[in-house]
């Protein structure tokens, strides 16, 4: 197998935080901005991330977003109107919100003209009047422009993730940096909120997004496509996805509502691949509700997309962005994808429905969707959870750069480094091992059903791990999750003809782990 120092090699410098490329955001003209009088109360600029102090901000919380966009995909311009319902948190004069680029021509916060200012991707509103704690209030922001991409670092040639405009439309995925750049917003995920989009575009497109289709009017030469996403919802996995897709809509044999888009360039033998992993949706989530308790959404489905320069697949809520690479080997030959569907379907519990409360604890997300990928590997056959966790821990070496992230507090620069996956489900087997597979499952569950909605911390999932086992795990933890070196285990890995299998399963499953993290992010 390519060894993991030779990934460690192609991901030094990995630096998330994002170079802006594309137009910066100038103002037409300066806006007579109310300050706040002195000793007045202001909303912060950031939500308290060690890893993005100026992500999210302070004083408020939303409740709605109302995202009403047109795109022409003829100049890439995005023209807005931004309805946000939120209540004060606190008494501010003016507010923050999060967003880059674009041009702003108006703000009204209940209706009545607000001032604002703009530095870097932060947008500074004063209301008329100061919001009291506790009220509810409406901000309106017009804009227009053509949205700023992302690129991740570390890539050469560059990566890029956000708004992305392709030749047949849009494609919208990014973490954590992508929402700033197509609507205002509270850019964190403890602020989740319920999502409307209507988007317009010329007609003949075709709209793509997250929840429920409730209509598309047509009228003149375009089409306004209304998305409803009422399950409370991270920032970053709000996605639009314009192009020209073959729609499948579907149950799974429990009733739930599939929306399945497939990019309509995609044919042949590709296709064929694509679709049948996307057949498996159903059983995949079977599999993942034994492990995890009850899928959290009331609709489930896919994105796949043609593009060439997307590297990447995204846990966008209820409907992942996948890129066609899954389906592809780097010679090119069509392979089986299935594995990126099991992940993806995982974040939906981990990540989406129980999503972060800061960055740091990225392996709660990662850790946990690679974990499902065992879980899947055993369902298919192909090995146990406890036969991978070895075979995976043979091939790596002690002295390899792999086990020196601490994947507990890994760094912006290593937030989606390879052993925040690969050893955070270790962590998870190590646990399960621990506790036994009654108060593993239970823990999960737990985990799952006690944080739906909203978000949670490792330390918060240690505590629950050590009420429910009983037992005293801090130094399991410690040891997996915040030392930078090769945990030592005692069992021995597994021999016979079956470890065998598992061993060349892992190989495999490690060698195409480490060629996707290469190529891109997943
Ligand atoms: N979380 C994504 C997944 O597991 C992978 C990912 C990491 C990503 N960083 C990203 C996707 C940046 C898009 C942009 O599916
Ligand atoms: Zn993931």
């Amino acid at each position: 197998m390519k060894s993991a120092r030779s990934l460690r090699g192609l991901l030094v410098v990995f630096v998330l935080a994002g170079l802006l490329i594309g137009a910066a955001g100038a103002e037409a003209k300066p806006h007579k901005a109310k300050a706040c009088l002195p000793g007045q109360p202001q909303g912060a600029p950031g939500i308290g991330d060690d890893y993005y102090p100026t992500y999210g901000n302070g004083g408020y919380d939303v409740q709605r977003y109302l995202l009403d966009v047109a795109y022409d995909p003829a100049t890439d311009v995005l023209d807005g109107k931004a309805t946000i319902r939120a209540r004060a948190t606190q008494s501010v004069c003016s507010f923050n919100l999060d967003f880059v680029g674009l041009e702003i021509s108006k703000i009204t916060v209940d209706g009545h003209k607000a001032t604002w200012t703009r530095d870097d991707h932060e947008l500074t509103v004063t209301p008329k009047e100061p919001l009291e704690r506790g009220k509810r209030f409406e901000v309106f922001v017009r804009y227009s422009g053509v949205p700023v991409e992302f690129v991740l670092p570390g890539f050469d040639p560059p990566i890029r993730t956000g708004f992305m405009a392709v030749p047949d439309g849009v494609t919208v995925a990014g973490q954590p940096e992508v929402a700033a750049s197509w609507y205002p917003v509270n850019d964190h995920p403890l602020d989740k909120a319920a999502y409307r989009f209507e988007v317009t575009v010329p007609r003949g497109y075709e709209v793509a997004a997250n929840g429920v289709l409730r209509d598309v009017d047509e009228r003149g030469g375009r089409s306004t496509w209304e998305w409803v996403a009422r399950e409370p919802m991270a920032s970053y996995l709000a996605t639009i996805d314009i192009g020209f897709w073959d729609v499948n809509r579907w149950r799974t044999d429990d009733g739930l509502p599939v929306y399945d888009a497939v990019d309509s360039a995609l044919t042949g033998d590709l296709r064929t691949a694509i679709d049948s992993s996307l057949a498996r949706q159903g059983e995949v989530l079977d599999v993942l509700e034994g492990a995890f308790g009850p899928y959290p959404f009331s609709t489930v489905g896919a994105i796949v997309d043609n593009q060439d320069d997307l590297f990447f697949a995204l846990e966008t809520q209820t409907r992942p962005v996948y890129s066609k690479l899954f389906w592809l080997d780097s010679q090119g030959n069509v392979v089986n994808g299935d594995g990126v569907i099991v992940h993806e379907l995982a974040h939906q519990w981990f990540g989406d429905d129980v999503a972060l409360a800061r960055w740091q604890d990225i392996w709660l997300n990662e850790g946990f969707a690679t974990y499902a990928e065992w879980l899947w590997a055993e369902h298919e056959g192909q090995g146990t959870p406890a036969e991978i966790f070895r075979a995976t821990y043979a091939d790596i070496p002690a002295t390899d750069p792999f086990w020196a992230t601490v994947i507990g507090d890994p760094g912006i620069d290593l937030l989606f480094d390879n052993a925040v996956y690969v050893r955070g489900a270790m962590t998870l087997q190590a646990l399960r091992e621990e506790v036994g597979d009654d108060a593993f499952f239970e823990i999960v569950k737990q985990w799952a059903s006690s944080k739906s909605g909203g978000n949670g911390t490792t330390p918060q999932f240690i505590a629950l791990a050590e009420q429910v086992s009983g037992m005293q795990l801090d130094e399991l933890f410690d040891t997996w999750l915040f030392t930078g070196e090769r945990p030592v285990l005692e069992d021995p890995a597994p021999t016979g003809a079956r470890a065998q299998s598992a061993r060349s399963y892992s190989a495999g499953w490690l060698d195409q782990v480490q060629a996707r993290l290469a190529r891109g992010r997943y």
